[in-house]
């Protein structure tokens, strides 16, 4: 088969990473006998220099030509937090979330199994494994609410950002959280803020709704407080998380950093239409870009998810996997892990150990 990926490279360690992405990705092809066709699309920094906006016209066209998008990273300080959205990378972000439909972000926090000593919770509970997979709702809640900014009588300025949540955006990210456990160990986690929150009590009554219609799978609700607190108390309880878009930004880095090392975890964003969107969980770290130093694994565990969920092609992601686990199993590392300093390699020799590895 063939398929035609978009690349958006991006800023920082991104062009690096991604890079090392496609060499995996061009061994796999031969191997199986597919062939990968790649786009390349610029968005975030690196198109405010070159165009002067961060998300250039076209963009969402140029990839819904494609059947998936890999990401590098986008942004860096280079371009601060401007007042004017279109010079803002993280703009691209959410646009292209918004406009490629991409309500529902998957990112699994797995211990990898030679990696338990790099886990920073108490060895008794690394012992016990961590294999959860956060979904998050991407394209709703506050992050996409009306905001506002104005002058008030007697407070000075006050600014407001809307969180709304309507029936199809809950169940809709609801029904893939319960279709996902259904592939894994079967229990769902819907974390929200019911005590408080109206988005949180209707999001609640649309999840019991939902594990209803599962009931082979078995459903909790947990407080977002409550769930933060459990992430580094016990890990293992947990299988498929579900929650709204902000708490899922804020618990999904949680969840990264008890496995070991955020340049390892890959992440999907997902929608009911290709193409979907595939990306690590780390940002651009533009104090190591260029320096052949960047974790290439997030990335290349991205293709793998890639290869999952957007080409249904499950031994070439298993294989992927198992490649990498293979590397860190000898020992080898980035700078960024734990590690023998003799095993410690760079962006590129660790891509073409995963690539031999296949
Ligand atoms: C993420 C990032 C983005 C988010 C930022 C950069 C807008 O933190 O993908 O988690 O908050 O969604
Ligand atoms: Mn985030």
């Amino acid at each position: 088969m063939e398929y035609k990926i978009a690349l958006i490279r991006g800023d920082g360690i991104g062009p690096e990473v991604v890079g090392e992405a496609v060499k995996v990705l061009d061994v796999i092809g031969a191997k199986y006998g597919h062939k990968f066709n790649y786009t390349d699309i610029l968005m975030g920094g690196c198109a405010i220099d070159a165009v002067g906006k961060s998300y250039p016209d076209g963009t969402a066209e140029a990839c819904k030509a494609c059947d998936a998008v890999l990401l590098g990273a986008v942004g860096g300080p280079k371009w601060g937090h401007s007042t004017q959205p279109e010079k803002r990378p993280e703009t691209a972000l959410l646009s292209i979330r918004k406009d490629l439909g991409l309500y529902a972000n998957l990112r699994p926090a797995t211990l990898r199994p030679a990696l338990a000593d790099a886990c920073p919770l108490r060895r008794e509970t690394a012992e016990k494994g961590i294999d959860l997979m956060m979904v998050r709702e991407l394209t709703g809640g506050v992050y996409f609410g009306k905001r506002d900014r104005y002058q008030t009588e007697d407070r000075g300025v006050e600014a407001s950002d809307l969180m709304a949540y309507s029936e199809l955006e809950i169940e809709r990210i609801g029904r893939r959280a319960f279709e996902l456990a259904r592939l894994r160990r079967k229990k769902v986690s819907s974390v929200d803020k019911a005590n408080v929150l109206e988005t949180s009590r209707l999001w609640r009554e649309i999840m019991h709704r939902l594990a209803a219609e599962y009931p082979d799978v078995q459903y909790e609700d947990v407080l977002v407080d409550n769930c933060a607190m459990q992430l580094v108390r016990d890990p293992g309880q947990f299988d498929v998380v579900v929650t709204e878009n902000m708490f899922g930004d804020i618990l999904s880095d949680e969840a990264s950093m008890i496995t070991g090392s955020i340049g390892l975890l890959p992440s999907a964003s997902i929608g009911d239409t290709a193409p979907g969107l595939y990306e690590p969980i780390h940002g651009s770290a533009p104090d190591i870009a260029g320096q052949n130093k960047a974790n290439p694994i997030a990335a290349i565990l991205s293709a793998a998810m890639m290869l999952r969920y957007s080409f249904k092609l499950a031994a070439e992601a298993d294989n992927i996997e198992q490649a990498v686990d293979a590397v860190l199993a000898d020992g080898w590392h980035t700078a960024d892990m734990a590690g023998e300093s003799e095993k410690s390699l760079g962006t590129v020799e660790i891509g073409q150990l995963i690539c031999k590895n296949i």
